[in-house]
């Protein structure tokens, strides 16, 4: 099956993009794995006909903001994001009435709608970045709070927060920490800032999940705990053969992410069923914040 969807992405002229957090077997036949950055900014340059997109809505909806010229496709259009759901644009709209103007940074795990009512987007591998670059001393960060709350505490600015969440990161307690700590005492405790506060607070180091990846690459220890998503202690162990990585916690597996499979990939391809357009309407404006993201992570 890997032969048979590599050969059809060739004719096609496609290219299969992976998220960090998919089941190996996809990330093993995908061209790029990434995080959310990486994966917009070869979204926005890629010179390929097809994106096929192994991921969730948003990361799909994203690629055809920077692409809107190319064919989109995600092989399960019902892989959603829970956080990216906890925002609609009319809910913004409302929000921004009953505060002074301000900027509005929009993570990338949101909808293309309100990405399109928001200054500039971020991910987790540049929040800090992105809202430093604005001339302003109160930003609006949505949707998630513990990202926003993360970034305020290493800003001067005033940030205001939307009360959105990753249900898996969020569910991190302290008390799942010390447990695998206590366990492995001499492993360095790495975390997603869209962990908690308190989380956030017990790591010695935060960052996205290629950070993680390029963090435990050139550490010198050899035992990690990994407070993210499941699916990335998959390429951490594959290019760290030498080291032990261990689960923050098992509970932290998101089913959107693992619903994808080889056969739903090749039936997209040869069909190009499971397109994904932004309408015009959204796709200028949200272009308007995803590129200015875009280009302060490449400038
Ligand atoms: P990153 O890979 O950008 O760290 O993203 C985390 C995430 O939750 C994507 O859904
Ligand atoms: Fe959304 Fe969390 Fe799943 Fe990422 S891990 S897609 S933020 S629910």
């Amino acid at each position: 099956m890997k032969e048979k969807i590599r050969s059809l992405a060739g004719k096609r002229n496609a290219i299969i993009l992976a998220h960090n957090y998919q089941p190996p077997e996809i990330q093993d036949l995908a061209d790029l794995c990434g995080d959310s950055l990486e994966l917009s900014i070869k979204a926005s340059r890629t010179d390929a006909d097809v994106i096929l997109f192994c991921g969730v809505h948003f990361m799909a909806e994203t690629a055809s903001i920077l692409s809107p010229a190319k064919t989109v496709l995600l092989p399960r259009q019902d892989a959603g994001c829970p956080m990216a759901d906890m925002i609609t644009p009319g809910a913004l709209e409302k929000k921004l009435e009953t505060l002074p103007p301000m900027p509005v940074v929009t993570y990338v795990n949101s909808p293309a709608a309100v990405k399109a009512l928001s200054t500039i987007c971020c991910t987790s591998a540049n929040a800090i970045e992105v809202v430093n670059s604005l001339d302003a001393g109160d930003v609006l960060m949505t949707p998630d709070k513990n990202l926003a709350q993360y970034t305020a505490a290493h800003t001067d600015k005033n940030i205001h927060l939307w009360d959105g969440y990753c249900p898996f990161h969020d569910n991190l307690t302290p008390e799942d920490v010390t447990r695998v700590k206590e366990a492995h005492p001499d492993a360095i405790f790495l975390a997603h800032p869209e962990c908690r506060p308190e989380i956030l607070d017990m790591a010695d180091v935060v960052s996205s999940t290629s950070g993680m990846l390029r963090y435990a690459a050139s550490s010198e220890h050899s035992a990690f705990i990994i407070g993210t998503e499941v699916g990335l202690l998959y390429p951490l162990k594959k290019a760290n053969p030498d080291k032990t990585f261990y689960p923050a916690s098992i509970k932290m597996e998101c089913l959107d992410m693992k619903k994808i499979s080889v056969d739903d990939i090749f039936r997209s391809l040869e069909s190009l069923e499971g397109q994904v357009k932004v309408p015009e309407i959204i796709q200028a404006p949200a272009l308007k914040a995803v590129q200015r993201m875009v280009d302060l992570a490449v400038s």
